[in-house]
């Protein structure tokens, strides 16, 4: 029987890195190098960075990148972009430099309501329930009081309550739909603190309420929670040209080059195979950007994911049209994204990025991060049907094998003439290596 620690979280650092050691590796000095190579020289920097989770050892790096040239409803931008992906960032900074000269990308909320809720089980009669709830609305208001008053200045607050009968999708299943603005922040923790409270207060309520009292049927709440399905928080971005402007784009020409584009745009929308890898392209863009910002890039995976199987289908979540000589291509998503509270008030670089961004509104970064998934889209798919992506992706493959084979700044150089009608792959890099010293 394999032997589990206890009490793991309160060893020290130094006492995690010797069981580590101990446990998995053979050099506990090399384990305790590396880990000690990546944390901050500055004490209240690896402070702050060791306050965002539990059981921290290190620091786990990822670039951190600028995409210039973003014009985004006439506004400049420079995007700040985190990602480990190879050509990403220059397929971004591609495609929004050839936009900008377009008129560039246009952005719009077109929806701002997130949703909590309160998942309960009921058996007795439903208008009872239903007039429970509405009798009671007042008062699980005012048990948020306290929460929604600073967001109230902020003008935001929870906005409506619904009883919602499911009994049909799940026996004695009820859901208490509560929508709220959370004006600039995310939202989560202020959401989950109302629906708690409120949770509290129906339980309370129910317990002295005459009708369930007399007839025994009591509410029995299951859970209270934010839903990261948020297809009432949506934003709407484009680019459009005339087609004949489309040129320079790998010697294809524009009418061709339009019809294609379209062509793989429509595959993406029938065909679930290539739906998913399509989005994967903008969720690269998005995720990156997300990250840079210091959002919750899972919550806003698993929303913009679900939207895209809104038609009880997977979709692409972007289209491609062609009207009257204008080639245009669109994105509507939901995002549910903040620029206060969670760690953009602690993270020094989340810090930097909104102010690279000049400070957006979470409406602005909605539109910003739409804007940057739409332009992420455009490049591969550009890619795919031209000259196809492995030709910048194996550039940059290079460079990495390259130092991964200790190659000096002259031997980089040369490998880069030599590779460029070459098989790159770990072996022959290593050989160019070895007989190019
Ligand atoms: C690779 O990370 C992303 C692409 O596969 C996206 C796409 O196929 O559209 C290139």
């Amino acid at each position: 029987m394999p032997k589990k620690i206890i009490g793991f979280s309160k060893l020290s650092r130094e006492e995690k890195i010797d069981w580590l050691s101990e446990k998995m590796f053979d050099d506990s000095n090399q384990v305790k190098s590396i880990l000690d190579n990546y944390l901050n020289s500055n004490k209240d920097t690896q402070a702050i960075h060791d306050s965002f989770s539990e059981n921290s050892i290190s620091n786990f790096y990822l670039p951190y990148s600028l995409s210039p040239n973003f014009l985004i409803n006439n506004k400049n931008y420079t995007i700040p972009i985190v990602t480990e992906e190879s050509s990403v960032v220059a397929a971004l900074s591609n495609a929004s430099k050839f936009w900008f000269d377009k008129g560039g990308f246009k952005s719009k909320v077109k929806s701002f309501t997130k949703r909590g809720h309160i998942y309960l089980s009921f058996d007795g009669d439903k208008e009872a329930l239903k007039e429970f709830i509405n009798k009671n609305k007042a008062e699980i208001l005012k048990s948020t009081d306290n929460i929604t008053k600073n967001m109230k200045k902020r003008g935001g607050g929870i906005s409506a309550i619904n009883i919602i009968d499911k009994t049909s999708d799940l026996k004695n299943y009820f859901q208490l739909s509560i929508d709220f603005d959370t004006s600039d922040s995310m939202g989560a923790n202020f959401i989950n603190s109302c629906l708690e409270a409120m949770s509290k207060k129906i339980d309370e309520l129910s317990k002295q309420y005459d009708y369930f009292v007399k007839s025994g049927n009591s509410i029995n709440i299951i859970m209270s929670i934010l839903s990261n399905y948020t297809p009432d928080c949506i934003v709407e971005a484009y680019a459009e040209c005339d087609i004949k402007d489309l040129v320079d784009i790998n010697g294809i020409e524009s009418d061709e080059f339009a019809k294609k584009m379209k062509y793989a745009f429509d595959i993406a929308k029938i065909d679930i195979s290539r739906a998913v890898t399509h989005n994967k392209g903008i969720m690269n863009g998005i995720d990156a950007i997300l990250i840079a910002t210091g959002n919750d890039f899972r919550a806003v995976e698993a929303g913009i994911h679900s939207y895209a199987s809104l038609n009880s289908k997977y979709e692409s979540l972007s289209e491609c049209t062609i009207l009257n000589n204008k080639f245009r291509l669109s994105i509507k998503i939901p995002l549910s994204v903040g620029t206060v509270g969670g760690i953009t008030d602690l993270h020094p670089l989340v810090k930097l990025s909104l102010q690279i961004l000049g400070n957006p509104s979470s409406r602005d970064l909605m539109s910003i991060i739409a804007c940057v998934g739409l332009a992420q889209n455009f490049a591969a798919v550009k890619s795919l049907i031209t000259s196809g992506i492995q030709q910048g992706h194996m550039k940059m493959h290079l460079i990495n094998l390259l130092i991964k084979n200790k190659a000096n700044k002259d031997q980089i150089k040369r490998a880069k003439k030599y590779f460029l009608d070459k098989e790159i792959n770990n072996s022959s890099v290593s050989e160019f290596i070895k007989s190019n010293k």
